[in-house]
């Protein structure tokens, strides 16, 4: 996503002064080190962990964009878990400080993994023959037909991961309230687009069309290995036009957490993304039922977006085919390069 938004950014302002900080922790961010450079934009080889890390940047900042993460759920399951609680609670504390000395607006790249895991395997649903859907009728608070809301409770367990984040969120508002940083957060649903290094469990939409570009089998997880559990995905050009408004309109946002997703319109299931796949790439691949759950996994989660269309009047324009043609394009034209990370 950062590397994303930084080129992004650059292209739409090219007055912009931009800096990438990155560890390069996820294997082939690296790959992405060139094209960076050749936008004009610094690229600081720093870790949020380290405080001293973040003082290489010695200019003033009118924004602070926060993606430096560990961003798989399953990672804090494991041997990685101090990785995660480090990186994505302790690295975002040491940039909210950096921002309180900066005077930096704080944009914060928070996750749907905030809701908890519990409440969403009790949301009521029925099935297509092709995926799970919401039913109309729910007990739980900020579950709809349209997807989740902000307001579904937030008391149960989530997953490490989406508990660094939400904790995050509430240093963030320590930060507003006690050191004077200004911030918006948006709790974002799958995000997908070209420049992810997708692997199996953090990713999905880019592993999946390598797999096929590549003629690689793929897997159904759960559920009764049919594939039918739903996400939506939203485009890395929707994701810029929200933060490039956030830029431009900070007064509308600020100090507002919100969820931003690709809604309904831009949502899959995993067969579906099959056979999108099947068709973009021309190949067909095997899928491998497997039926046993995976740790952590959920169901169903679409965003409901009507708090921040509201707000600001943003909403996806892309869809499904938008995500996985991009991605196919980025993919054969650098095929070669990309084969090393995500044909590994
Ligand atoms: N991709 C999604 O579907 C999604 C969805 C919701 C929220 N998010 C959030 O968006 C942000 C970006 O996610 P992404 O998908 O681009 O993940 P990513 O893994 O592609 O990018 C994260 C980057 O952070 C770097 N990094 C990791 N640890 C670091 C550290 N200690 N110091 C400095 N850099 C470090 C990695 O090298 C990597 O380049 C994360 O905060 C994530 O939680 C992502």
């Amino acid at each position: 996503m950062g590397s994303n938004l930084c080129l992004l950014l650059k292209e739409k302002n090219p007055d912009y002064k931009i800096i990438a900080l990155d560890n390069l922790k996820r294997r082939g961010s690296e790959l992405n080190i060139p094209s960076l450079k050749n936008a004009g934009i610094e690229f600081v080889h720093g870790d949020i962990r380290q405080k001293g890390d973040l003082d290489l940047i010695e200019q003033p900042l009118d924004f602070i964009i926060d993606a430096a993460a560990e961003p798989s759920v399953l990672a804090g399951m494991g041997p990685t878990l101090n990785y995660v609680l480090d990186t994505n609670l302790g690295g975002t504390i040491n940039t909210l400080e950096f921002a309180a000395r900066k005077k930096a607006k704080f944009i914060f790249l928070s996750t749907s993994r905030v809701y908890p895991i519990e409440y969403l395997e009790q949301l009521k649903y029925h099935e297509s023959d092709t995926r799970f859907i919401i039913d109309a009728a729910q007990e739980i608070p900020g579950i709809s037909p349209a997807g989740i809301a902000e307001n579904f409770p937030l008391d149960k367990a989530r997953s490490v991961y989406g508990t660094t984040k939400l904790a995050s969120e509430l240093m963030i508002e320590e930060f507003r309230a006690f050191f004077g940083v200004d911030y918006v957060i948006n709790r974002c649903g799958v995000i997908a687009g070209p420049y992810q290094m997708g692997k199996v469990d953090q990713g999905v939409v880019t592993l999946w069309v390598s797999r096929h570009f590549w003629k690689k089998p793929v897997s159904y997880f759960g559920y009764g290995g049919t594939g039918k559990q739903v996400r939506d995905v939203l485009h890395i050009l929707d994701l810029f036009d929200l933060i490039d408004y956030e830029m431009t309109n900070f007064d509308v946002v600020s100090g507002k957490t919100m969820n931003a997703g690709g809604g309904i319109p831009s949502s899959t299931s995993l067969c579906e993304l099959t056979e999108l796949c099947r068709l973009i790439t021309g190949n067909t691949v095997e899928a491998i039922p497997v039926l046993q759950n995976r740790q952590g996994d959920i169901p169903l989660y679409i965003t409901d977006n009507s708090r921040i269309t509201t707000t600001t009047g943003w909403m996806p324009k892309r869809n499904m085919t938008n995500v996985i043609q991009d991605i196919f394009e980025w993919i054969r034209t650098n095929e070669k390069q990309l084969k090393q990370i995500l044909d590994a």
